[in-house]
């Protein structure tokens, strides 16, 4: 390859897709740690969640999203979604030879480092905790902790209704993790890309006494080294404005638009709707 071939490259963007809106906490992360990169979103609004879906559905759905980020010529892809990193991934990296980063490994690892007494908590979707990665990836970190997971389904309608400070939302939330707070845990991930817009809701239930884990930071450092390992970080930020970063769904843009605008401190641009069973 030459030289300017290998520039051009690094000058791709990269692909990050999720289920919906909860994957833009991964984004505002590596808009945060690598400013200079270009990114193209896919949410996958019309199907989410993904949570409650089979493993055999979430990976479909997955695959046609690779298809589409590859259709729009990205240099490597981030799985923002814990469901789909749990259920999709393995495979999605045996078919494709993009350089590929999910969340739920930097999130483990990110857990066993912080905990002192060696008791972690995972919340999550019903799909991530019934697969038992997180429990699969820290035992392979440390044998000797103790994972206890919890499923939150309703966090996510709750966040997708934008009741991320709400009563309604304390409730649920001590309902969901009294068990947790009782069990002793020191350290709790929040396993699901929803959940860090939440997370104040979830410290005010669990106490100072318990170390919360947003995966998305430990996600966009690795992505950051993975880029530098395979010489494709971007040098130089590019002159394209607004255009920097594009954000794609499979419905409802304009309150996509809406929401992404609630998390971005500066406005963001503009959503497309596309047909995504057309890849
Ligand atoms: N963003 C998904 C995750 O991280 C949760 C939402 C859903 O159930 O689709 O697992």
């Amino acid at each position: 390859m030459s030289i300017s071939q290998e520039c051009d490259k690094n000058k791709l963007p990269i692909g990050v897709f999720d289920s919906g809106v909860g994957g833009l906490t991964v984004v505002r992360e590596i808009m945060r740690q690598i400013p200079n990169e270009r990114i193209v979103y896919f949410g996958d609004t019309a199907r989410v969640p993904y949570g409650s879906k089979s493993r055999e559905t979430v990976t479909k759905y997955s695959r046609q999203i690779l298809r589409f980020l590859k259709a729009q010529g990205v240099k490597a892809i981030v799985v923002a979604c814990n469901t789909a990193s749990a259920y999709a991934l393995e495979q999605l990296e045996e078919e494709t030879d993009l350089p590929m980063l999910g969340v739920v490994k930097p999130g483990a690892k990110t857990a066993v480092q912080a905990t002192h007494n060696g008791k972690i908590g995972v919340i999550a979707t019903e799909g991530t905790i019934g697969s038992e990665i997180y429990t699969r990836y820290i035992e392979q970190l440390n044998r000797g902790m103790e994972v206890l997971g919890k499923a939150c389904p309703l966090f996510v309608p709750l966040v997708e209704e934008g009741l991320l400070e709400d009563p309604v939302t304390d409730e649920i939330a001590q309902r969901y993790l009294s068990s947790l707070k009782d069990s002793g845990i020191d350290t709790l991930i929040l396993g699901c890309t929803h959940y860090p817009l939440i997370r104040s809701t979830v410290k005010r239930v669990m106490g100072e006494g318990v170390t919360l884990v947003n995966p998305a930071y430990e996600t966009a450092r690795e992505l950051k080294e993975l880029l530098d390992q395979k010489q494709l970080l971007c040098e130089k930020r590019p002159s394209l404005g607004t255009n920097q970063y594009q954000f794609y769904v499979s419905d409802g843009a304009e309150k996509f638009q809406h929401f992404a605008n609630s998390i971005f401190k500066y406005g963001i641009l503009s959503a497309k709707q596309i047909n995504i069973e057309e890849y």
